[in-house]
């Protein structure tokens, strides 16, 4: 790995039992982080380092546990990487607005509730620390519409000005950044065909899907002091998805 630029920071990542938030438990870990896993699926499935706790973050309650665990454990929280989330596929006029409500809560309301729980012990760490650090999994989605995701579109539009808005209230004392992942081969991409994979994969400048662990590896410098002075940006981590399409 090379560098040990988490150690002994306090870490807690959502969405930590699949895909890029999995990839992040891990790289974290390996950092020599503490991390606390959230999902609403049992986080820490093979990760014993890490704390689990297994809840919704969109519930209010979920955010109280996990800022009670880093209280009780650590005492401090130096990252909070508010990564959970649902999609559900189709057009505004077909979408129920049970899944509307759903996505908006999960994937933007829950970053929220986040920062409302865990901002006190976030903000401790300054100066002696340096800043806290928020990073939230905005998305391609954010900036380009693309048909069937009204609802997650608008959560991750909403997180990436959420995350300015942060920024600017927070600091000096937290910094908050976005990753706006493109194609990015996880679970979350079970129920999508070969074709679409490829063409997916055509989009990219890098011409092909990205692994978890490549924006794992954009969260940890985001996390880190390596990126102390960056705040209040969006870090693109689309193998060139954007680049091409504003290209074409
Ligand atoms: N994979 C991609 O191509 C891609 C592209 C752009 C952005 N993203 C974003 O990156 C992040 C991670 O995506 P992924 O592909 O790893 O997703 P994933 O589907 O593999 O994992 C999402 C995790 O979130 C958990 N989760 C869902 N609802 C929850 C809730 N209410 N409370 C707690 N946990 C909950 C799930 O159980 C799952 O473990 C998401 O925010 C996603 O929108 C992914």
């Amino acid at each position: 790995m090379g560098r040990e630029s988490l150690t002994g920071r306090v870490a807690v990542v959502t969405g930590a039992a699949s895909g890029i938030g999995a990839a992040v438990v891990d790289r974290f870990l390996a950092e020599g982080a503490h991390v606390i896993a959230v999902d609403v699926t049992d986080p820490a499935t093979g990760r014993c380092e890490a704390l689990g706790v297994t809840g919704d973050v969109s519930a209010a309650a979920t955010w109280e546990r996990v800022e009670a665990l880093a209280r009780a454990e650590f005492g401090r929280l130096d990252v909070l990487h508010s990564n959970a989330s649902v999609v559900v596929r189709a057009p505004a006029h077909e979408l129920a607005e049970d899944d509307w409500d759903r996505q908006i809560a999960v994937n933007l309301k829950a970053a929220y509730l986040a920062v409302r729980a865990c901002m006190g012990l976030l903000e401790a760490g300054f100066p002696e620390r340096g800043a806290g650090s928020v990073v939230l999994s905005s998305s391609v989605h954010a900036l380009a519409g693309l048909p069937g995701h009204p609802a997650y579109a608008a959560a991750k539009g909403g997180l990436v000005s959420l995350g300015r808005q942060l920024a600017v209230e927070y600091g000096p004392r937290v910094r908050v950044n976005a990753v706006l992942p493109g194609p990015i081969l996880t679970p979350a991409w079970d129920g999508i065909g070969e074709e679409d994979r490829r063409r997916s994969a055509a989009g990219t400048a890098a011409g092909r899907l990205g692994r978890p662990e490549e924006v794992a590896a954009a969260v940890a410098f985001l996390a880190s002091e390596e990126s102390s002075y960056i705040t209040g940006a969006c870090l693109l981590v689309d193998g060139g998805w954007t680049a091409v399409k504003d290209s074409a």
